[in-house]
């Protein structure tokens, strides 16, 4: 039975203040077998792990990534609306966290999400491609995305790129990029999989977010899912025990 990888949302985004270098180093602290990340582009294209298409909710700031410049951006406290003892955490660049997961010799599975299903961000993907070439064997690489056309092209790009499409209702076009690209991870919505089960789709390539309830757990290790999305890694690699010990 494979063990189900216990994978960190924006870093150990319960614990930490999201995707920051603090929720990252927690994230290998309590050595999560995957980290994932969400990717946008500043207004001088430069690659920033955020969440959100503004800055408005994570930081003191406000406005649109895609209008600002990675110094103004750099300018912005991403910690205090967590918890004033995070008061000096900055948005990491794409680069600040590879660096960081370089130097800590993180040997598990990142999960890039491309953040292109608002905001475009033309020429987002061979920037990844381009940045990840020096990376790519240094550890497992999954790109997830809502817009499968990112994927595709992050496909088009490299061949081996593994992909994995995220959703939270089905769509015929899973199933179509599935046939497709047989380097093809599920990463759905909880509620979705507990509501049409594992039948059409296959457990070992299973990943499904976000993972916070003792129950949830279970239910993934239970199933012996290809690997699940949490806020709260510790946890869960505590709860695995239990189930693939
Ligand atoms: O990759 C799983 C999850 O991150 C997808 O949703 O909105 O948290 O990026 P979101
Ligand atoms: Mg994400």
């Amino acid at each position: 039975m494979q063990q189900t990888k216990v994978i960190a949302h924006r870093g150990s985004k319960g614990t930490h203040p999201e995707n920051t270098l603090a929720a990252f180093q927690e994230a290998l602290r309590v050595e999560s077998d995957g980290i994932e990340l969400d990717l946008h582009l500043t207004k001088d294209q430069q690659l920033v792990v955020i969440h959100d298409e503004s800055v408005n909710r994570t930081t003191n700031g406000k406005g649109k990534v895609k209008d600002m410049t990675l110094y103004e951006i750099k300018q912005l406290d991403a910690g205090s609306s967590f918890s004033p003892a995070f008061k000096d955490e900055k948005i990491p660049s794409f680069q600040e966290v590879l660096d960081l997961l370089v130097k800590e010799d993180f040997k598990g599975l990142l999960n890039i999400e491309l953040k292109t299903d608002h905001e475009p961000y033309p020429g987002i993907e061979e920037k990844v491609i381009q940045i990840m070439k020096q990376h790519k064997w240094l550890f497992q690489v999954v790109y997830s995305s809502f817009n499968y056309d990112s994927l595709i092209r992050m496909k088009e790009r490299d061949y081996e790129a593994e992909i994995a499409l995220l959703f939270e209702k089905s769509k015929g076009a899973q199933k179509k990029i599935g046939e497709k690209y047989t380097i093809c991870m599920w990463h759905p919505k909880i509620n979705w999989l507990k509501r049409v089960g594992l039948k059409t789709y296959p457990h070992q390539s299973m990943r499904p977010w976000t993972i916070n309830s003792l129950s949830q757990m279970d239910y993934c290790f239970e199933q012996a899912m290809s690997g699940l999305i949490t806020d709260y890694p510790e946890l869960a690699l505590k709860r695995r025990k239990k189930w693939q010990p």
